[in-house]
């Protein structure tokens, strides 16, 4: 996996973030076991709530061509201090891509790479049921 062609495709696109009402605009880009790289931006909505994160829409981009099992994901932001996914994006990983390496990238270069098991001690999965 290189990790640098990961960074580049969430840093593409973030260009695509539609976030009106944060202005903090997030890129991500998943890499399946196919070798294909799904990309995904935040896209925010006048009811809050129904934001949805760039993680999650890299991953139903994903789920829905078809794409099951996952090499890594790169998440993408212009904050100095590295960005971690959220709660709810945590979650949606664990449960569709198991324990992935999560790379942290911004755009002083800084870079970080993270697990989605560490991120998300003592899960609730399937197995929980
Ligand atoms: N956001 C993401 O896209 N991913 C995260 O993991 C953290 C938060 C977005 C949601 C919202 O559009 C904006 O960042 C501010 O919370």
């Amino acid at each position: 996996m290189d990790a640098s062609v990961l960074i580049a495709a969430a840093r593409s696109a973030r260009e695509f973030a539609i976030a009106p009402f944060s202005h903090f605009q997030v890129g991500a880009a998943l890499l399946g076991k196919s070798g294909r790289i799904y990309s995904g931006c935040n896209i925010e909505n006048a009811s809050f709530g129904l934001t949805l994160c760039a993680e999650r829409t890299a991953i139903f981009k994903a789920l829905s061509e078809g794409e099951r099992q996952f090499q890594a994901i790169a998440i993408f932001t212009a904050a100095s201090k590295l960005t971690p996914p959220c709660g709810a994006c945590r979650q949606i990983l664990w449960e569709f891509c198991g324990d992935l390496p999560v790379i942290l990238a911004n755009l002083d270069g800084r870079t970080k790479i993270e697990s989605a098991a560490r991120l998300l001690p003592r899960p609730f999965g399937r197995q929980s049921l």
